[in-house]
């Protein structure tokens, strides 16, 4: 059996890497948001598949027997067709969703459902830590005014899309501690998260908390009804039952 693996989670890397020397043939598959990610232990493919033809196209042609989506929490599209195409080829698929975060107290979270929704919670004066990825920059275009700082891994490829707003570069992983410092060397007063959960992205929310920082906090969008699976062993044991029942 064929199990393609949606990867660009850390949570991807370690079902990849839990998945060698059971037998079972696996294909990751990363989108190639990333320049130089980091290799995975087992076949990947990088970059879309084409849309919905170019998806099916492939999981014919490499025979595909289950898919399993650990791709991120807002990476809506892929989530949603993927779980579509499988349900009407009636193929095994699952996805990986990590629990989102929760807050403690002393955080000061404000939730939001669209990222539009975050202008009016930041003063004009507000140094805005945008830990919202690259993708979706422009939706934040009604922060202008405000001094912006986006993060990203890879130096930037186009300017900034709206006046005020500036670049960031840092590669994971960080720590609680490392991210109040650079809060403070940038005298940030506001940040703008989304609520992907896991570990990965949890010292920002620390170092927010220790510094007492707002954080205008994204909910997730809606996901497809199916098999969903919480963490990285529970991941594992689904594609493992598959592999038994063969
Ligand atoms: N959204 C985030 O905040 C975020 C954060 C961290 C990591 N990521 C990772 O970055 C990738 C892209 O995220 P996104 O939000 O841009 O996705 P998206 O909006 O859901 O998907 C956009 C298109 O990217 C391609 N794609 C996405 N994931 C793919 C994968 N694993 N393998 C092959 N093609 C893929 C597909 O292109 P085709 O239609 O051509 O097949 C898809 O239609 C995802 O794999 C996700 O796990 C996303």
């Amino acid at each position: 059996m064929t199990v393609l693996l949606l990867a660009g989670t850390g949570e991807a890397k370690r079902i990849a890497w839990g998945l060698t020397d059971t037998g079972i043939n696996v294909i990751a598959s990363l989108a190639g948001a990333t320049r130089s990610p980091e290799p995975l232990p087992v076949e990947t493919r990088i970059g879309g598949f084409g849309g919905e033809d170019g998806f099916r196209a492939f999981l014919e042609t490499e025979d595909i027997s289950a898919v399993l989506d650990a791709t991120h929490p807002f990476a809506e599209q892929i989530t949603n067709r993927t779980a579509e195409v499988c349900s009407a080829l009636n193929l095994p698929y699952a996805q990986l969703v990590r629990p989102p975060w929760r807050a403690e107290i002393c955080d000061q979270w404000i939730a939001i459902d669209d990222p539009q929704d975050a202008a009016a919670h930041i003063p004009s004066k507000a140094v805005v830590f945008l830990a919202t990825g690259r993708q979706t920059l422009a939706e934040y275009a009604n922060l202008e005014g405000r001094r912006v700082l986006c993060r990203l891994i890879d130096p930037p490829t186009a300017p900034f899309p709206f006046e005020g707003g500036e670049f960031v570069i840092g590669r994971p992983p960080f720590s609680p501690r490392s991210e109040a410092k650079l809060f403070q060397a940038l005298g940030v007063t506001h940040l703008v998260v989304k609520n992907a959960g896991g570990e990965g992205g949890r010292a920002k929310l620390e170092a927010a908390r220790a510094l007492k920082l707002p954080v205008l906090m994204l909910n997730r969008p809606e996901m497809p009804v199916g098999t969903q699976l919480s963490n990285v062993p529970e991941a594992l044991a689904w594609v493992t039952s598959l592999g038994a029942r063969q």
